[in-house]
């Protein structure tokens, strides 16, 4: 199994290192991402395997399939950015559905506990020994309402956390199965005090949280974003929290993130200037999709994409981690997963 793998980061190395060598793969790393420019790194490789910011679009998929090459094996779980319809019956997708969905879930109450604590402030003031405690006041999670948009295992941990803090939960899930108080999307909008995001960037949740949304919501509410950038229209915010209608932002995702998180821009001129603003806001944190980077995470994160990988070319291209588009929604998989999809 030749794989070739992009947007490499030191981080992935000594897992995917380990993983590789127990089942037996070659993987050729490649720092850069995966685009129509790059495509052709990956001839002579039987697999490529990518991250959320690869551009697997229509024409990478031709020029992979013209390439000769089967699988795309995402590392991550959401695939937003591979198009899986136009994948079918072309290469195979397969995906990490989950590797710790508590990474996520922790990294996203940390980014709340630090915006309503004002850890963040607190730290870079005891290091100058400014002891002062002027603008430091927070205020008390327990009791307030989080409306949690999209239950599945990430939301799920993230409600019973809430739950621990003693906080009201609300929720919205358009497949509501999980063990919590559903209401209506607009009806959250208008009880939460605190919005955290967890469900998959699609045609549906492109831009959930726009103007009409944040229009909605109670003055002071906090948004929490740790899913995918699109979720929310970063304009749209903008202005709300210009017009202090949006009380704090706390954002692990970012609409166009793709060029410019994972590096380091220290020293440039930033040349995204709603980024640059909502970075500039003392009640917005962001931090550059790290949600995920656990050591349990990475690890978990290289044996499965090792496992799916080995699972394809070795089990006649059964992996019960294909992302199937054979009923034409891939979301609701209705697939035997003892099968293939094409
Ligand atoms: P999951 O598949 O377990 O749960 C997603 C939930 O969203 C499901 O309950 C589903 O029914 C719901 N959903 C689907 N369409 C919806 C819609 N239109 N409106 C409301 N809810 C909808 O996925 P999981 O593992 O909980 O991950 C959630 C998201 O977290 C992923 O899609 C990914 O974008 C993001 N993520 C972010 C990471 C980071 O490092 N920041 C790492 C891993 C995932």
């Amino acid at each position: 199994m030749k794989i070739a793998f992009f947007d490499a980061k030191p981080y992935d190395l000594p897992a995917f290192g380990r993983y590789a060598k127990e089942y037996g793969a070659e993987i050729k790393f490649y720092e850069t991402k995966l685009n129509i420019d790059t495509a052709n790194l990956a001839e002579g490789y039987d697999a490529v395997c990518v991250f959320v910011n690869d551009d697997v679009n229509s024409a990478v998929i031709d020029k992979l399939y013209s390439l000769g090459v089967k699988l795309i094996a995402l590392r991550s779980a959401g695939y937003n950015n591979v198009d899986v319809k136009h994948a079918f019956k072309k290469i195979h997708v397969v995906h990490v559905p989950s590797y710790s969905p508590y990474a996520v879930a922790e990294h996203a109450m940390a980014l709340l506990l630090t915006s309503v604590r004002r850890t963040h402030k607190a730290y870079i003031r005891t290091k100058d020994f400014n002891f002062s405690l002027n603008g430091l006041t927070g205020f008390d999670l327990h009791g307030k309402t989080v409306g949690v948009i999209g239950t599945g295992k990430i939301g799920g941990i993230f409600m019973n956390i809430c739950r621990g803090f003693g906080m009201n939960v609300v929720a919205y899930d358009k497949f509501p199965s999980g063990d919590a108080h559903y209401v209506s999307l607009d009806e959250l909008f208008v009880k939460s005090d605190v919005i955290s995001l967890h469900c998959p960037l699609n045609e549906d949740t492109y831009h959930l949280i726009d103007k009409a949304a944040i229009e909605k919501m109670k003055k002071g509410v906090i948004i929490v974003n740790t899913s995918r950038g699109a979720l929310i229209d970063a304009e749209a915010l903008l202005a709300g929290i210009k017009e202090k209608k949006v009380g704090a932002a706390c954002l692990d995702v970012y609409e166009e993130e793709s060029d410019v998180f994972f590096h380091d821009f220290s020293g440039h001129i930033m040349s995204d200037d709603v980024l640059a603003r909502l970075i500039s806001m003392p009640n917005v944190i962001v931090t550059s999709h790290q949600a995920f980077l656990t050591e349990e995470a990475l690890s978990n994160i290289a044996e499965t994409t090792l496992k799916n990988i080995s699972s394809f070319f070795n089990n006649d291209g059964i992996c019960e981690n294909e992302l199937c588009y054979r009923c034409g929604n891939v979301e609701r998989c209705q697939k035997d997963r003892k099968d293939r999809c094409f």
